[in-house]
């Protein structure tokens, strides 16, 4: 009974409460007095469309402007999340998101291996947006991989395989399918807490139990400084604990690309290549960190040597070609092929490193992403780089990249790209992780 009641109750004779209008709620975000009822108030007018895109682009620019209170930010991101289906599952789930990178297949190889440790990994991922790559994009290089799993389907998975990496439905936040179309087109779309609440909404309603993190930062990051995207991963890590799901964030450096690919076919091939043991030793860390930070949230403090052990002895691979099956992959896994291929040799002599964003650009030429809406992907497109780490020593005319597709122009193009990417640096390569981010 709550204290209302006791007293007599005069619950049932208050008059209702007049929601708040879009327009006051509008005001109170810019004084600073917006509550947490109001802010339901209006996720529900933008959900329900009784707010029109005039109302919503002005309460996104006071948000943008003026900033949200913690309390308000998490209830944003409760409100989004409730705004659509909500997902749950059966036991100890965990997922794992990244802000976006360059060569960055890491789900990929976290997915199974995650549900080697008995832990279920229900993966909901997005295509490529900008001139980073999409997960999905990667997996339907796979002859057959289907990233349009159903609800029924998605549980089914879940059960007999211990994980799947699907693509989100329409009904999954759609109050932040329309905040977003409108970021876009009012300039609102970097502000943290609308970024984080963004983002965080989404895996609330695809019900993870948990949530690792990975923020880049650096020139091919969309927060390219190492302080704002600290500041995403506290707001998101923050978002996450105010609505009970366990989550922290690594912070990991975009100045280079993850890996040694880049292209949908070729970061398949080197997730494969990781998942049965081998694989770049950078790419290989962070993937084996991400795995036993999401098992610690998940209350499975796995030893390193679990991750370690089912990668080295097949396992993690078996259940990436059992996930793989059950969403339609033949097996043998069939991957795109390039029809043109074509070596890049070192236009100078000198300490290199890759530059991330020059190489992405060379990508987005061969179809490896989209650079705008219009664009089409290409499930072949593949760069393999022979030469690392920062700080390499590159000879003139040394075989420096290998590039692929279905394209001979685009192929050429991107060569020339590539050649342009290799650029002067003493730098070591970055670690891993630069720092986590925890409650
Ligand atoms: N990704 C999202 O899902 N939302 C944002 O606002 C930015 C990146």
């Amino acid at each position: 009974m709550n204290a209302r009641q006791e007293t007599g109750g005069t619950v049932g004779h208050m008059p209702p409460q007049e929601p708040r209008r879009v327009v006051d709620i509008i005001e109170a975000t810019a004084l600073g007095t917006v509550t947490c009822d109001d802010i339901n108030e209006l996720v529900n007018a933008v959900t329900d469309g009784d707010a029109d895109d005039a109302q919503v682009g002005a309460w996104l620019m006071a948000v943008k402007a003026f900033g949200l209170g913690g309390e308000q930010a998490a209830a944003l991101c409760a409100a989004m999340a409730a705004s659509g289906e909500q997902l749950t599952w059966e036991g100890v789930t965990v997922d794992k998101h990244s802000t976006g990178g360059v060569g960055d297949a890491t789900s990929l190889v976290i997915a199974p291996v995650l549900a080697c440790l008995g832990l279920g990994v229900p993966m909901l991922s997005g295509r490529s947006l900008g001139h980073t790559g999409g997960t999905l994009d990667k997996l339907e290089a796979i002859n057959g991989y289907r990233c349009d799993l159903s609800a029924d389907e998605l549980r089914r998975q879940l059960d007999t395989v211990g994980c799947f990496i699907s693509g989100a439905t329409e009904t999954l936040a759609p109050a932040d399918a329309r905040l977003y179309q409108i970021r876009d087109r009012t300039a609102t779309v970097a502000s943290l807490p609308l970024i984080a609440a963004s983002i965080v909404s989404k895996k609330l309603a695809a019900g993870a139990g948990a949530l690792v993190l990975d923020v880049k930062w650096g020139e091919a990051a969309f927060l390219p400084e190492r302080d704002d995207a600290r500041l995403l991963a506290e707001t998101m890590v923050a978002l996450c604990q105010a609505n009970n799901v366990p989550a922290a964030a690594a912070l990991t450096c975009m100045d280079e690309p993850l890996g040694q690919a880049v292209g949908n076919a070729a970061e398949v091939h080197e997730a494969l290549g990781i998942l049965s043991g081998d694989g770049d030793r950078r790419m290989r860390e962070l993937c084996i960190q991400l795995c036993i930070e999401a098992a610690r949230l998940a209350g499975l403090p796995a030893a390193i040597e679990q991750v370690v052990g089912v990668l080295d002895d097949g396992t993690a691979r078996a259940k990436f070609d059992e996930m793989a099956h059950a969403q339609g992959a033949h097996l043998p896994l069939d991957i795109a092929a390039p029809v043109a291929t074509r070596d890049v040799h070192a236009a100078q002599s000198g300490k290199m490193r890759w530059s991330a964003l020059r190489v992405a650009h060379a990508g987005a030429t061969l179809g490896a992403c989209r650079a705008d809406a219009h664009s089409v992907v290409d499930a072949s497109a593949s760069i393999w780089l022979h030469v690392g780490d920062g700080g390499h020593d590159v000879r003139f005319g040394d075989v420096i990249a290998t590039v692929g597709g279905n394209n001979e122009d685009a192929v050429e193009h991107a060569s020339a790209l590539l050649a342009d990417a290799l650029v002067e640096s003493d730098d070591t390569t970055p670690a891993a992780v630069d720092e986590w981010v925890r409650p």
